[in-house]
């Protein structure tokens, strides 16, 4: 089979090199997009007046025919014919006859290629605000259903303070909150046209490139043909903020494998999202939550991978460049698969605020607060520190937590103590003392979650509004 660049070479290529240095297996996934940016192009070409109306006629029908194929799975990709954009140029040729060979006029498959990512990454983009969005839509309602529900706070995974629930499940929405707004400044970077550089220097034809940025929504075009044809930062930029959301959801996952199991029992993840074991009768397994944390390892690859790929390639395009696919479309689909199950596994989740409660009273994640009281009576904190610390200490011996002592053992430690520290105590007054903003007491908790509702509005219309833009 001839190839289409096929006329300085004498030789056939090598099968294996073929099959080497195609890439249609996977860019196949580029497909929409590739025909979405030749009709921009053809048409471009046809009101420049570099192409006559009616080859644009034909070239534009001939797409659309090719499109129409390409939806009901009939066209027949071919490593002979290397990538996605030859392969759709062979069968628009076939379709129409030669002047299907009109189409790549001052164009070539390395402005190409780089407009179909622009163009794919814009739409996943935007399609994962929306998932983000979902996620944080689950997490405030667990968090508006746990308000009295209190829970201890950890620091190095030992118990701290308490708080409510609700405050540490609202500290999710607030990363996933950067992790959205990450995502649409990365937007700005991505919806850059590069389409027009040619190879690598321009072309001798009187394009319009503004005019093909108009049509296919782009806001801005590349101002250097360089570095239009070698720029992967965007999509860098994409796998860094994908390996963020990774690497929070799977702090996330690490707090839901701890908390469903016997030790804590805190939540009991939904029997859809768990499963069993073939030997252990008796296990249910949070294997989503599991995975998830273990593909953010993949995830970080992808990042690595194009990192080192893109490391010392001088300008412009490299066949190197050609390794940036896979990484992307693989952290694609993780991310998808993750977000997807993730709200649903939230929503689903059933807090066990019993278990909560007992772990709660039996603990000394009040003692913060007997020192802040003695404080407030006078005492330097430094001194206070080291009273409790003693007071923590003989409970400890005593096997006693600090409500079950007495006023006489209380006063042991220092005369400040009288009769109200039992109400300073109490895990819902330690709470609710914190009443500073952003902190934990439930008045401040409650106002958070009304401010973030404010806020997933605001991306929901972003995603409205983007989602349009994007297509
Ligand atoms: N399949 C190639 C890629 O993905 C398209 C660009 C090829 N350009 C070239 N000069 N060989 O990078």
């Amino acid at each position: 089979m001839s190839k289409l660049w096929g006329g300085r070479f004498t030789k056939q290529t090598d099968q294996l090199v073929e099959e080497y240095t195609a890439s249609i297996m996977f860019d196949k996934e580029l497909a929409e997009e590739d025909i979405q940016g030749s009709l921009a192009h053809v048409t471009m070409l046809g009101k420049c007046g570099i192409l006559p109306a009616e080859d644009v006629e034909k070239i534009k029908d001939g797409l659309h025919a090719v499109q129409g194929m390409i939806r009901r799975g009939e066209l027949e990709y071919t490593i002979q014919n290397e990538d996605i954009h030859m392969n759709i140029e062979k069968t628009l040729m076939d379709q129409i006859g030669p002047v299907g060979g009109k189409l790549h006029t001052g164009r070539s498959r390395n402005d190409q290629v780089a407009t179909d990512m622009h163009l794919y990454l814009r739409k996943r983009v935007v399609e994962f605000v929306g998932l983000l969005v979902k996620l944080q839509e689950a997490l405030l309602e667990q968090a508006a259903n746990n308000l009295d529900t209190i829970v201890p706070g950890y620091t190095h995974l030992q118990r701290a303070q308490p708080i409510l629930f609700a405050h540490h499940l609202m500290a999710y929405v607030s990363m996933f909150q950067r992790d959205i707004e990450r995502l649409q400044d990365s937007y700005k970077r991505i919806n850059v046209l590069p389409l027009g550089a040619g190879a690598l220097a321009g072309t001798t034809f009187p394009i319009d490139r503004h005019f093909v940025a108009e049509q296919l929504g782009f806001d801005r075009v590349y101002e250097n043909s360089l570095d239009a044809v070698s720029d992967r930062d965007f999509i860098l930029e994409f796998l860094s903020n994908a390996s963020m959301i990774m690497m929070h959801l799977s702090r996330f996952c690490e707090e839901m494998v701890l908390w469903s199991s016997t030790e804590f029992a805190f939540v009991e993840l939904d029997d859809a999202f768990c499963t069993g074991s073939s030997i252990m009768p008796q296990k249910k397994n949070p294997d989503v939550a599991e995975l998830v944390r273990g593909k953010t390892g993949r995830v970080y690859g992808n990042l690595f991978g194009l990192l080192t790929v893109l490391k010392s390639l001088p300008l412009a395009y490299n066949k190197d460049m050609q390794e940036d696919k896979e990484g992307m479309f693989d952290t694609v689909r993780t991310l998808q698969g993750a977000l997807q199950l993730f709200a649903p596994m939230v929503s689903t989740m059933k807090v066990n605020t019993e278990r909560m409660r007992q772990a709660v009273n039996q603990d000394f994640s009040n003692a913060t607060d007997i020192a802040d009281y003695l404080v407030n009576k006078g005492l330097p904190f430094r001194q206070a520190h080291e009273v409790i610390g003693k007071i923590v200490l003989y409970c400890i011996q005593q096997k006693k937590y600090l409500l079950d002592l007495s006023l006489e053992e209380f006063t042991g430690f220092s005369n400040l103590f009288d009769g109200n520290i039992y109400d300073v105590l109490q895990p819902e007054n330690v709470v609710n003392a914190r009443n500073v903003y952003g902190g934990t007491a439930s008045s401040q908790v409650s106002a958070a979650i009304d401010r973030a509702k404010t806020v997933v509005e605001q991306s929901q219309a972003w995603f409205a509004e983007y989602l349009e833009k994007s297509k």
